[in-house]
């Protein structure tokens, strides 16, 4: 992060609390303003209401919800998956794939990430080979050539590092064997499975992707043909089960301890099952926020969605920065009280230092009503 010296005020106002996100003046809706996500500076307001009290919201910008799950049919190759949100930096696309992929595809655009949302299987690289299910990411660096064969049929969410590279936060005082431990990141094995791979006849195709655009080179063999490799790139796979995430009884943490993988301009999180806050008065629920140098977006992948009603997984949500978000109205029922004693969800937040763009593909699987869904029913 760009070290800033940033303007220094300092200042209070009426009722307010010492401690953000806790101890907040009766009958009251924190807010949080801040810059850089939440490592810059920033501000807590205290509200009369909540401040996502909106009646009408006109205009292009609003928080918008898509159904991923109903986008798309199966393609063969992850080239033809439609786009759903991207800018320069980055690129997310929705995979459905029905049987395992005629041709190898190889990414000459940046950094790829697979995130499994359904489905189980193979995945061969040039590295190797690892077995595939829900909840795995799958990072494959650029120029990597792969092939999925799934068992059946599986859905993924692909992310694009465009022109970038993944890499991991810095974890600073949890020490690095936090959240997850190194260790537990998978690299490909030359394994039995490989090599009858490599072994398959036939002409194969490479589909590589390049500036968005997709050129085909064939081989009269598999050129996954390698008979070994050593050096320190590799693809990896983390599943969302390994993940061991930062939490406090008393106080709710910014969305950005769930970090699991940094790009040069987003990061990936992931919201894996955790306990609620149990101190008397600390927040139990997201607080409302503008993160006013972030586009937000969270994909549903499994469990109860704590904070959002009528999202089921496959779904994506998409909060552009520029107005407050925060829980939803029975979510909000549970700012202090909360009655379960922890959160079964597992979602993947994707949040963007740059603007996106919103697809056609996805604005035609949009649930128009998800801007109304905050007011109280
Ligand atoms: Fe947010």
């Amino acid at each position: 992060m760009v070290k800033r010296n940033w303007i220094p005020v300092r200042g209070a106002q009426g009722a307010h609390s010492r401690q953000a996100h806790a101890d907040m003046p009766d009958g009251t809706y924190e807010r949080e303003v801040s810059k850089e996500g939440f490592f810059g500076p920033a501000s807590f307001f205290h509200h009369r209401r909540p401040p996502t009290g909106w009646t009408s919201f006109e205009g292009p910008l609003r928080p918008r919800a898509f159904d991923l799950a109903a986008l798309n049919e199966a393609t063969a190759s992850p080239w033809d998956a439609p786009r759903v949100l991207g800018n320069a930096h980055v690129e997310m696309r929705f995979w459905k794939l029905g049987a395992p992929m005629p041709a190898l595809a190889r990414n000459a655009d940046g950094d790829q990430l697979l995130f499994v949302h359904e489905g189980r299987g193979d995945f061969f690289c040039d590295y190797g080979h690892l077995a595939f299910e829900a909840g795995d990411y799958l990072y494959i660096p650029r120029g990597t050539m792969w092939r999925l064969a799934p068992e059946g049929a599986a859905a993924i969410l692909m992310i694009e590092a465009t022109n970038g590279h993944y890499t991991l936060p810095d974890r600073g005082m949890l020490g690095p064997h936090a959240v997850f431990d190194p260790a537990m990141l998978d690299t490909p094995v030359m394994d039995e499975a490989f090599r009858a791979h490599q072994d398959e006849a036939g002409d194969h195709t490479v589909e590589i992707k390049k500036r968005g655009v997709v050129s085909t080179v064939t081989f009269p063999y598999n050129p996954l043909d390698a008979v070994g490799w050593h050096g320190d790139l590799a693809p990896a796979r983390l599943n969302v089960r390994s993940i061991r995430p930062v939490a406090s009884h008393r106080y709710h943490l910014p969305p950005s301890v769930h970090t699991t993988f940094l790009a040069d301009r987003f990061v990936v999180c992931t919201f894996a099952p955790r306990p609620f806050e149990t101190d008397p008065g600390a927040l139990k629920v997201p607080f409302f926020h503008n993160n006013d140098d972030y586009d937000e977006v969270i994909f549903y992948h499994a469990g109860e969605f704590f904070s959002r009603d009528n999202i089921h997984p496959g779904m994506v949500t998409y909060h552009p920065a520029g107005f407050t978000h925060g829980p939803h109205p029975k979510a909000l029922e549970h700012m202090l009280v909360q009655s379960k004693p922890a959160t079964n969800e597992v979602a993947v937040m994707i949040d963007c230092r740059d603007p996106l763009e919103v697809s056609a593909a996805a604005t035609g699987v949009e649930w128009g009503g998800y801007v109304d869904s905050w007011k109280r029913g």
